[in-house]
This record gives C-alpha cells, sequence and structure tokens, in this order.
C-alpha cells in the first residue's frame, strides 16, 4: 500500500512514485549481493543522482531538485524499504551533508561543494565522532590550529559514513580546547589532498554497502575559505545539523519496518501449519496488528517531523524535538517489526535466502547512529521537563 494523506501534493505523489518505481526495479534485486560482499554500489548511487535524489532540499542552482523535506521523507523511505544501505549514503548526502552547508556555508562553499553532491558527481560525508567520543561528542580530542590563511588538522574520527569512498567531509574539530563544546568549529574536507587517510573499514553487522570507516588527518592543511561558519560554532552546527539527520534516519526505519511487514503479511498468508495458514493462529495475528499500528504511528511521527522542519525554513523554530521522536519511534519501531519478521517466518527468516534476515540485521543501526535511543530520550526529556 501506498501511503497517501491530504497534505501530500502531486509532487509529492510524483516523487513517492519514481523512488518506489526506481528501487524495486534497480535497488531490490542488487540489495544482497551488496549486503553480502559489502561493495559500496557506485552506479546506483549516480543513477539516484541524475533523478534528484541526493539532493531533494537543494535549490535548483546548486543542482538539487529543490523539493520540500517531507519529498525527501517519502522518497528515503521508499529507498530504505528495497534497501537501508543506499537510503543510509542517501541521507547522509542530504542530510547531514548538504543541509548543513545550505544553512551555514557561504555561497561559494555551496557552488564548490554542494553542487557536485547534490547531482551525484560526487559523494559527501559527515565526521562528528571520535575513537574516544561517541554520545559526548562535545568531547573531541580532534585539533585544528590556524596558521595564517590554514588550518593545520590532526587527529582520528571514527564511524564515517561514506569514509572509504568520500570526495569531501564535514568534519568538526577543536579549535580552542578549554572552551570544551564551545571550542569546536566544522570545516569542508576535500579528501584528494595530502594528509587526509582513510582508515580502517569497519565490518559491520548490517547496512554492510554503505561503507563506514575511520579517517585520519596528518597536518592536513585546510584553507580558512574552507571553515563551516564561524570559530566555535562547530557544536552548534554539528547539532543543527544531526536533528535534519535524525528526521532521514526516522524515514529509513519507516522503510525497513515497512519491508519487514510486508514480507510477514505475504508469509503469513501463504505458509500452513496444523492445516491452517499461520496468519489464521492468533500469536502470528497479533504480531501482524502490532506491526501495522506501530508503522503507521512511526509515519506520523517521522511525517509530522518533515513538516516542522519544512515549517522552520520560515519560521527558524527549531525541530529538534519533533525530530527525536519521529527518530526514536520509528528506529524502535523497525526493530520491533523485523525481530517479528524473522520469528514469523521460522528458519526461513534465518536464512539468507530471503531478505527478512537483512531487514533485522539493517534494523538496529538506526537505533545506534545519529543519537542512540538513550541520546533520543535525553534529549526529549530535557526539553520537555527543562531539567537536565
Ligand atoms: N540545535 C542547536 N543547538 C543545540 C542543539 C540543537 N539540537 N542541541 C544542543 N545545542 C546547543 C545548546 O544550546 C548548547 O549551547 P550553548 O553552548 O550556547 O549553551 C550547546 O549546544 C551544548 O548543548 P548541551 O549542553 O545540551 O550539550 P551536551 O554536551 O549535554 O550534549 C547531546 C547534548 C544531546 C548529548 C549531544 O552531545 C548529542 O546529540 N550526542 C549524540 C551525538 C550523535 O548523535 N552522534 C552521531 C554522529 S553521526 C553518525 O552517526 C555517523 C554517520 O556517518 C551517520
Amino acid at each position: 500500500m501506498i501511503p497517501d494523506f491530504p497534505f501530500f501534493t502531486d509532487e509529492h505523489k510524483m516523487i513517492q512514485q519514481a523512488a518506489r518505481d526506481f528501487a524495486q526495479n534497480e535497488i531490490a534485486p542488487i540489495a544482497a549481493e551488496f549486503d553480502e560482499t559489502g561493495k559500496f554500489p557506485v552506479e546506483t548511487i549516480a543513477k539516484m543522482g541524475e533523478m534528484g535524489f541526493m539532493g531533494i532540499e537543494v535549490p535548483e542552482e546548486y543542482g538539487g531538485a529543490e523539493m520540500d523535506t517531507l519529498a525527501y521523507v517519502l522518497a528515503l523511505e521508499e529507498i530504505s524499504k528495497a534497501d537501508a544501505s543506499h537510503g543510509t549514503i542517501m541521507s547522509v548526502n542530504n542530510s547531514l551533508f548538504n543541509y548543513g552547508i545550505l544553512k551555514f556555508g557561504t555561497e561559494e562553499q555551496k557552488q564548490k561543494f554542494i553542487t557536485p553532491v547534490a547531482s551525484g558527481e560526487k559523494i559527501g560525508a559527515y565526521s562528528l565522532t571520535e575513537p574516544m567520543s561517541g554520545s559526548d561528542a562535545g568531547t573531541m580530542r580532534s585539533r585544528a590550529v590556524r596558521d595564517g590563511d590554514y588550518y593545520i588538522l590532526n587527529g582520528r574520527k571514527s564511524w564515517v559514513t561514506g569514509g572509504p569512498v568520500a570526495d569531501y567531509v564535514v568534519v568538526f574539530m577543536m579549535t580552542e580546547p578549554e572552551k570544551k563544546h564551545r571550542g569546536v568549529t566544522a570545516f569542508l574536507i576535500e579528501t584528494d589532498k595530502p594528509g587526509f587517510i582513510r582508515g580502517k573499514k569497519e565490518p559491520k553487522l548490517g547496512i554492510r554497502a554503505s561503507a563506514t570507516s575511520e579517517i585520519v588527518f596528518e597536518d592536513y592543511r585546510c584553507p580558512v575559505e574552507n571553515r563551516l561558519g564561524e570559530e566555535g560554532q562547530g557544536f552548534k552546527i554539528a547539532m543543527t545539523v544531526l536533528d535534519a539527520g535524525r528526521i532521514g534516519i526516522g524515514a529509513q526505519a519507516l522503510g525497513i519496518a515497512e519491508a519487514a511487514y510486508e514480507a510477514s503479511v505475504q508469509y503469513v498468508q501463504e505458509r500452513e501449519a496444523f492445516g491452517k495458514k499461520i496468519g489464521q493462529f492468533q500469536g502470528t495475528g497479533f504480531k501482524i496488528a502490532d506491526m501495522k499500528t506501530r508503522i503507521e504511528a512511526a509515519r506520523l511521527l517521522v511525517y509530522h517531523a518533515a513538516l516542522a522542519k519544512e515549517r522552520s525554513k520560515t519560521t527558524g523554530e527549531r525541530f529538534t524535538l519533533q525530530s527525536s521522536m519521529a527518530k526514536l519511534f520509528a528506529s524502535e519501531t523497525a526493530m520491533f517489526c523485523a525481530h517479528a519478521a524473522v520469528q514469523i517466518h521460522g528458519g526461513m527468516g534465518y536464512s539468507k535466502e530471503l531478505p527478512v534476515e537483512r531487514y533485522f540485521r539493517d534494523a538496529k543501526i538506526t537505533e545506534i547512529y545519529e543519537g542512540t535511543s538513550e541520546i533520543q530520550r535525553l534529549v526529549i526529556s530535557r526539553l520537555e521537563t527543562g531539567l537536565r
């Protein structure tokens, strides 16, 4: 079933259908192979760029499709339903890379960095985490020291989606460590320059085709004109960008949950045990009911967050609460549905002959990256109570 709501415009329906067709025809058939090999899907990502999926909210003048956040979410949901790895790559390029530069970048930075990424010619990445700084992102140790018209960057960053292949990276480093999070600055990195080293590739449980690695900086010379925002503004930029990113992960999780659900409905209608379709047993039917109900609730939270982000483009209001709630609930829904789907499929759910085990492995990351479920709960409770 393709979801439809009164607030969908013709443009929303068009991109939803285009993404669905592309995902089912071009991505679904190759998803298992890329999951198995862990290879980065260069060709399909380039095609997605040509179709406008790598810069959905980017204005046409910077090579984007100039659509709204809901259009982005609907397309990402459909892509992730076919393959969460493609969903991750799409999400990082659209939200974590393009969005931050659109919001905080100079005209020159937008032209130089967004245009090739929005068109799919180049790959962007976002790098906040370090080996000893994860949820406590303000404790990073990487250093950037001003030297005339350059900053000299040194440090090790981890868990960078697209790290092994990215052409550009938004990276966050300490310029004034004594100021703690207020001493963080953001930089736009060109990865073909000396001092940028691609580190160990992570052997991951899921989203295996999305290419994740460490990146290392050894006296990397970043020109001052590639600083994103002002000195000391980096932590705020990182958090603002994650507010957008988390809506994308909510959409990705929704796509995974739907894929697990649809496979389950089909299976319970076909598979028989004890002389009946297994969907006729209440134990199975109730699982289907719970999956469906949670998916529709997650959908409303994700679309609601998308609408809040769209509204913020004119009001300037933050959408942190809506974004964290959408990410939290949708990711736990993905995990719930993938878990139920494996159980419903029994032995076949545990076999690589069906995609259900991949949904299970892929779902888990949505509860971890771009802020764990625990961090989302912390953000929501702090905002609601004013306590910390
Ligand atoms: N928007 C704008 N500003 C924000 C903000 C937001 N959403 N959240 C916090 N800030 C600002 C605060 O207003 C505060 O500003 P002042 O200095 O002016 O007071 C400042 O940031 C510090 O805020 P906190 O005191 O709340 O900071 P904290 O140290 O307690 O941390 C946190 C808050 C929510 C725990 C945050 O550190 C966080 O989100 N951690 C998780 C990090 C994360 O998601 N990492 C994933 C990285 S990306 C990834 O997964 C890899 C990939 O490639 C996909």
